[in-house]
């Protein structure tokens, strides 16, 4: 593999645990995402990559060659932050320069280089602007081709949307995947943002206090989580939790306070405590009551517009809230009428409670 870690720890000070044991290893042509919530170690491993923090145990080697002892600029990796760090009193064409000056580089070569990161950044036009008259996505075009001039071999990213405005970040998500396809080096990119991971990513991994909970393909962590922690943190979904009461050898029929939810069996007992999740687009309405598992009776309580699906609100006869996305163009219902939410068994991921 192009970049692996191996074994990555990294404990700050005596007591904080940052990272645990992180091993990753990742191809020439992937774009991975380290997604997870505030203090969950994303940062920290992006900078012992970088070279920018020292690990407490581990390794990391890039293209076969072991980088753990190497200062930052010996390793051929380059960074963007969230803060695009630009230079305000110098242009687009001074800040991009930048660091290929540092390097030495000589004039034709350095002229070349801005010249096609101006190009594949589309940002010709402006290369006498300052970074205060440009728009924030020009800056962050900027700060990406600062980090590409020096053809790195790998390239990290720390958020670097976060400051855009949505529509703004989903067009560069867009054109930053184009990027790493079309330069055939790997990104690490970092991000909270489930959404971002979820539309540029080829390997996701999720992280969750300093332990990278599952490593894997896109559509895997979206469709089949493999933690709790997982279920709940990608995609919207609905959680039930309850006792299973019967199992047979394929499912299993679990109590939820009243609603009978039949799902997979994933090797639990009759009276095992389970915890339940369901994606808001895998619940359908229908009209009227039912019987039978998967099922629940509901009353609409609201309904919300996101564009192209729609939120139902629905309470059950339990008094648990339920929310079910349906596409633009479905059936639709209005609050105040008595809908049943219904779902596949194979729409539930489910995992049993294991005693300590
Ligand atoms: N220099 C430091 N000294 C001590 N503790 C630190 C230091 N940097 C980070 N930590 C701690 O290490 C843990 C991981 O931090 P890190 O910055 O890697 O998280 P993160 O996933 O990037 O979070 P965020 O999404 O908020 O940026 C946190 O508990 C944090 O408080
Ligand atoms: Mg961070």
């Amino acid at each position: 593999m192009y970049i692996e870690i191996d074994g990555i720890s990294k404990t700050y000070g005596r007591r904080v645990k940052a990272l645990d044991d992180i091993n990753m290893a990742i191809d020439k042509h992937e774009f991975i995402s380290l997604l997870g919530p505030s203090g969950s170690g994303k940062t920290t491993l992006l900078r012992i990559i970088a070279g920018l923090e020292t690990p407490s145990a581990g390794r990391v080697l890039i293209d076969g060659k072991d980088v753990t002892g190497q200062p930052p600029h010996q390793r051929g990796v380059a960074m963007v932050f969230q803060e695009f760090l630009l230079f305000p009193h110098r242009t687009v064409v001074e800040n991009l320069s930048f660091p290929l000056r540092m390097l030495h580089l000589e004039r034709g070569e350095i002229a070349r280089r801005v010249g096609w990161a101006l190009e594949i950044l589309s940002l010709t036009g402006l290369e006498n602007r300052y970074p205060r008259e440009l728009s924030g996505g020009q800056q962050q075009r900027v700060a990406l081709g600062r980090g590409l001039v020096a053809s790195p071999k790998l390239l990290l990213l720390d958020e670097p949307l976060a400051n855009l405005d949505r529509e703004l970040r989903q067009e560069m998500e867009i054109e930053i995947r184009r990027y790493q396809k079309e330069l055939g080096i790997p990104f690490i990119y970092v991000t909270h943002n489930q959404e971002e991971a979820l539309s540029m990513s080829d390997r996701i991994a999720v992280m969750s206090m300093g332990d990278v909970e599952d490593f894997a393909e896109r559509t895997i962590v979206y469709n089949h989580p493999k933690t709790p922690f997982i279920a709940r943190f990608v995609g919207r979904s609905n959680a039930f939790h309850g006792r299973v009461r019967s199992v047979s050898s394929t499912a299993m029929v679990v109590d939820c306070n009243g609603i009978a939810v039949q799902a997979s069996n994933v090797g639990a007992r009759p009276g095992d405590e389970v915890d339940l999740y369901i994606k808001n687009e895998k619940i359908s309405l229908l009209r009227g009551t039912a019987a039978g598992e998967n099922a629940p009776a509901c009353t609409v309580r609201d309904v919300i517009l996101r564009g192209n699906f729609t939120e139902y609100l629905l309470a059950a006869a339990n008094g648990q809230m339920l929310v079910a996305g349906l596409p633009a163009g479905a059936e639709t219902f209005l609050p105040g009428e008595n809908v049943t939410a219904v779902w596949d068994e194979a729409a539930v991921d489910a995992f049993v409670r294991r005693l300590q």
